[in-house]
C-alpha cells in the first residue's frame, strides 16, 4: 500500500507508572515491537522517565519519545515547569499539547498553546496537537466548527515547513478514559472534516500528507475498525498504552 502519511501509535501514559514500572513497560515495549518501515510508535513517560526511557529506546528504530507537555517560555524562573530544550536534551523527538486535561485542569487556552507550540517548533521538537469537542459541544451540533477552531486558532498561524512537523491528534473528550469510544464513523467524519480544513490553509499535497491521529478509548478490540478509515493515520492511546501486550497489539492493528 501506497500511503502518502506517517501512520503513527502513541502512548500518553500520563500520571501513571513509578519509575520502575515505567522502565519495565518501555523495555516490554521495545521487546515486543518491530518497526516494518510503516506504523512509528511513540512513547510519551512523565517527565522524571523521560531520560532512562530515552536509554531504552536508544538504536532502536521507528520508535521514538515524546514529552506529555512543556512550558512556553525557553527556559527561566518557573518553578516546576519543564523547557522543549531540555526535553530535546534527553532525546525526545516530540511532544504532546493541547491535551484536554491541560485545557481542562490546567487552564490552558489556544493562546497559551499556541505559544507553546511556537517554543516546542524552535526548540526542534515535533507538536503532537490534540483537539477535541466536549459531549456538551457534540450534543448541540456545534463539534465540527469548534474542532476546526482549536487547529485554527493555535496553528494556522505556522509556515507550511514548520506545520510539517505537526501532527493532529482527535481525541473527543466524551471519549476519554470513559470507554466511550467514537464510531469509526463518527471520527473518520471529524477526521475529513479537518483534513479539508488542512487544505483550504496548507493545499491538497499538504493535507493528503498530514497525519491525524484518532484517541479516545482506544484499544485493542477496536483499534483496527479505526485505523480501517481512510483519513484515520493511527492513535494516541492512554489508558491502554499503559499494558504492553495492549498497546503491542494496537500497534499491531493496521
Ligand atoms: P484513553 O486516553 O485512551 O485512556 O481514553 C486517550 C488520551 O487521553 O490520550
Amino acid at each position: 500500500m501506497n500511503n502518502p502519511r506517517k501512520q503513527i501509535v502513541a502512548g500518553n501514559w500520563k500520571m501513571n507508572m513509578n519509575f520502575q514500572e515505567g522502565c519495565t513497560l518501555a523495555a516490554e515495549v521495545v521487546k515486543g515491537f518491530s518497526y516494518d518501515g510503516t506504523v512509528e510508535v511513540i512513547l510519551a513517560p512523565p517527565f522524571i522517565h523521560q531520560a532512562a526511557v530515552a536509554e531504552i529506546l536508544r538504536g532502536r528504530e521507528g520508535i521514538w519519545l515524546a514529552g506529555q507537555n512543556c512550558h512556553q517560555e525557553a527556559s527561566g524562573a518557573f518553578t516546576g515547569e519543564i523547557s522543549a530544550d531540555m526535553l530535546r536534551s534527553v532525546g525526545a523527538r516530540y511532544v504532546i499539547l493541547g491535551h484536554s486535561e491541560r485545557r481542562q485542569y490546567f487552564g490552558e487556552d489556544d493562546e497559551l498553546l499556541r505559544s507553546k507550540v511556537d517554543r516546542a517548533l524552535q526548540s526542534g521538537l515535533e507538536v503532537i496537537f490534540c483537539c477535541g469537542e466536549s459531549l456538551e459541544i457534540r450534543e448541540a451540533g456545534t463539534h465540527f466548527d469548534f474542532v476546526a477552531g482549536q487547529i485554527e486558532k493555535a496553528l494556522f498561524h505556522l509556515s507550511e515547513e514548520q506545520m510539517q512537523h505537526v501532527v493532529l491528534a482527535y481525541e473527543p473528550i466524551w471519549a476519554i478514559g470513559t470507554g466511550k469510544t467514537a464510531s469509526p464513523e463518527q471520527a473518520q467524519a471529524m477526521h475529513a472534516h479537518l483534513r479539508k480544513r488542512v487544505e483550504a490553509q496548507y493545499g491538497p499535497a499538504f493535507a493528503e500528507r498530514q497525519t491525524i491521529l484518532y484517541g479516545g478509548s482506544c484499544k485493542p478490540a477496536n483499534a483496527r475498525e479505526l485505523f480501517s478509515q481512510p483519513d484515520v493515520d493511527g492513535g494516541l492511546i492512554g489508558g491502554a498504552s499503559l499494558k504492553a501486550n495492549d498497546f503491542l497489539s494496537i500497534c499491531a492493528s493496521f
